[in-house]
């Protein structure tokens, strides 16, 4: 998956630039540990990548980014460190919102957003609906966000068409299903970055990556730069995508 085919004598082609790209952000953890650093530390240093990625992705021209900021899982992790990601969360709402504005950026949300404190769900509708309108970009935040959550959520909503008499069992197609997913407006992503190492998907867009071309990089979220981003971007246009078909 870490493709180490040679991408340094291709340049960025922009006729062959990805709608819509994902990434898992990990390694806050580890980026503070290598510096006897609080975890915390590194979330915080992660959400400046997080601004200059999206950045980087304004003035690349990619449509659609989603970025995995807080998974159903991380609920789990101590009550400190969620409540220091909800806060660091909040605080990168308000400072962005001008940017974002600026930049012609709409902002978006995935995930159980109604789990998230109320302050936070507030500052979140806030900047949504300032930012509506904005359509040079789309970020989306995938927050209390996990694939089987979303999977049970939506065919419990078809379910109840279906129980109710409204729709019929053959109007269930790949297509309806995706209507029923928190990305029903996006396109699938074309290519899914994960930073840290791991080969892994961590229950991330289990439905919507089925043709996604996947990077995985060592690099730390927090030492993830646009260099190495445009490499991966170089790297995904020499990717021949086949859709389960023969050329
Ligand atoms: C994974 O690192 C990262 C997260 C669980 C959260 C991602 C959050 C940010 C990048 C910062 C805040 C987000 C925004 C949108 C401002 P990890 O803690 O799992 O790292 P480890 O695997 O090294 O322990």
């Amino acid at each position: 998956m870490n493709s180490k085919s040679s991408s340094s004598s291709h340049t960025l082609e922009p006729s062959n630039i990805p709608s819509h790209i994902a990434i898992i952000m990990d390694g806050n953890g580890r980026w503070a540990k290598k510096r006897l650093l609080h975890r915390v530390k590194g979330h915080e240093k992660g959400s400046e990548t997080v601004r200059a990625i999206v950045r980087s992705c304004r003035e690349i021209g990619i449509p659609h980014l989603t970025l995995y900021a807080f998974s159903t899982e991380n609920w789990q992790r101590p009550k400190t460190e969620v409540a220091a990601l909800m806060t660091l969360l909040k605080k990168f709402l308000k400072s962005e919102q001008q940017e974002l504005t600026e930049n012609n950026i709409r902002l978006n949300t995935i995930g159980q957003i109604e789990r998230l404190p109320a302050d936070v769900q507030e500052t979140l509708s806030q900047v949504m609906s300032a930012t509506q309108k904005n359509d040079g970009m789309q970020l989306n935040l995938a927050l209390s966000y996990g694939g089987r959550a979303e999977i049970v959520k939506m065919v419990k909503d078809i379910a109840k068409k279906v129980n109710s008499g409204k729709i019929g069992l053959d109007v269930i197609t790949p297509e309806f299903i995706s209507e029923h997913l928190y990305t029903s407006q996006l396109p699938d992503p074309d290519l899914l970055i994960r930073t840290g190492g791991d080969m892994r998907v961590s229950n991330f867009l289990l439905w919507q990556i089925a043709y996604t071309e996947i990077y995985v990089t060592n690099t730390l979220w927090p030492d993830f730069e646009k260099e190495e981003f445009i490499k991966i971007l170089i790297d995904f246009q020499q990717r021949e995508r086949r859709f389960g078909k023969i050329r």
